[in-house]
């Protein structure tokens, strides 16, 4: 018998002797791996004297053919042998439904405030983020509340161990970083954002809240410009049809300062309630730039003016949804959440 006969009879008779996946493979490295025998049966060819090698070549490549063939097919019944089975012995029940994956969603607090940068975009204004700490100059005495101004007292914070290092009451100190860095050019812009107070925590006063203001400067800009700016907001935010309102009112940042309210729909069965039996709800305070806060931002009110407005989304989500307890916002209860 030939060298490459006797060499497919053991290889062939080894391998019908392989059981399992880790023998068969165990056969294959023996005899096509690196150093395998067969394998170097194929490479023997060109030592082969020239009138047999083609004879050779032949039988050596039908051989590797065969037992390719073979060792294919038998590794892949050994596979599925093995997965009968394991299934078998561990029995899974693939037609059990899954669990389902629960969606995230977007909090109330962002979805309302993607309410508000829409409804201000499509007018023309860009959102300015400013910092949450801030000094004692900028969150009061640049805002025309000097030291011992009385108006600080509705707006107690949290102090840091820097002396003059606070957190910031309200997003108005965003106003004088703006102007600075605009100045003398005209501006269109809301400031979002958190602040904080030193407040008892209710269901309707938290230590934490955010707030939107906005601030728009340039030349010839009046209190008309202010009433339609609003108006058009609070018309898009709560419905076409109603009604705005403007009282007068004081901030020590603006002069004449306003508040703004909105009619209620009478057809709202908490509508007494919310108002107070008025039909009336403030929705934010606003007014005309002071001269003394233009001139801390750099521009001479001679020449530019300006109106600002800042409201509560908090409060203003809590009217559209009727939400009794401002501490749900950052409860980080899903229950709660997952009505939004
Ligand atoms: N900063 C005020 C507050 O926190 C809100 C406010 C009122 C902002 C009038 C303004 C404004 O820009 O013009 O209560």
């Amino acid at each position: 018998m030939s060298d490459l006969a006797s060499l497919e009879l053991l290889a062939k008779t080894e391998l019908d002797a392989c059981a399992d996946e880790p023998t068969l493979r165990a056969w294959n490295t023996k005899y096509f791996g690196a150093n395998g025998e067969v394998l170097a049966a194929l490479k023997a060819i060109g030592t082969i004297a020239k009138d047999q090698r083609k004879t050779y070549g032949q039988e050596a490549n039908r051989i590797k053919e065969t037992l390719t063939q073979t060792y294919d097919a038998m590794l892949s019944a050994a596979k599925e042998r093995a997965l009968d089975a394991s299934l078998t012995a561990n029995p899974l029940d693939i037609t059990l439904p899954g669990r389902p994956v629960q969606r995230g969603r977007l909090h109330v607090a962002t979805q309302i405030m993607r309410q508000i940068y829409d409804i201000f975009a499509d007018m023309g204004f860009q959102v300015y983020r400013t910092r949450e700490v801030e000094d004692d100059l900028t969150n009061f005495e640049l805002l025309n509340m000097p030291p011992h101004h009385p108006a600080r007292d509705m707006w107690d914070t949290f102090h840091t161990t820097t002396p003059g290092v606070i957190l910031r009451t309200h997003t108005s100190p965003g106003q004088i970083h703006v102007m600075r860095e605009v100045c003398p050019d005209p501006i269109r812009v809301i400031l979002p954002g958190m602040c904080y107070r030193y407040e008892a925590i209710t269901t309707r006063s938290e230590i934490q809240f955010q707030q939107v203001e906005g601030l728009v400067i340039g030349e010839h800009v009046t209190m008309a410009d202010l009433k339609g700016t609003i108006t058009a907001f609070a018309r898009r935010l709560f419905g076409q049809e109603r009604q705005v309102r403007f009282r007068s009112s004081y901030f020590p940042f603006t002069e004449p300062s306003i508040e703004i309210d909105i009619d209620w729909p009478k057809e709202d069965p908490n509508a007494d309630r919310l108002t107070k039996g008025t039909g009336w709800l403030e929705i934010m305070g606003a007014g005309m730039v002071h001269p003394v806060v233009l001139r801390n931002g750099g521009y001479d009110p001679a020449k530019h003016s300006g109106f600002a407005f800042g409201m509560g989304p908090q409060r203003i989500t809590m009217l559209k949804h009727a939400i009794d307890d401002i501490r749900q916002f950052w409860a980080n209860d899903v229950r709660f959440l997952r009505q939004f």
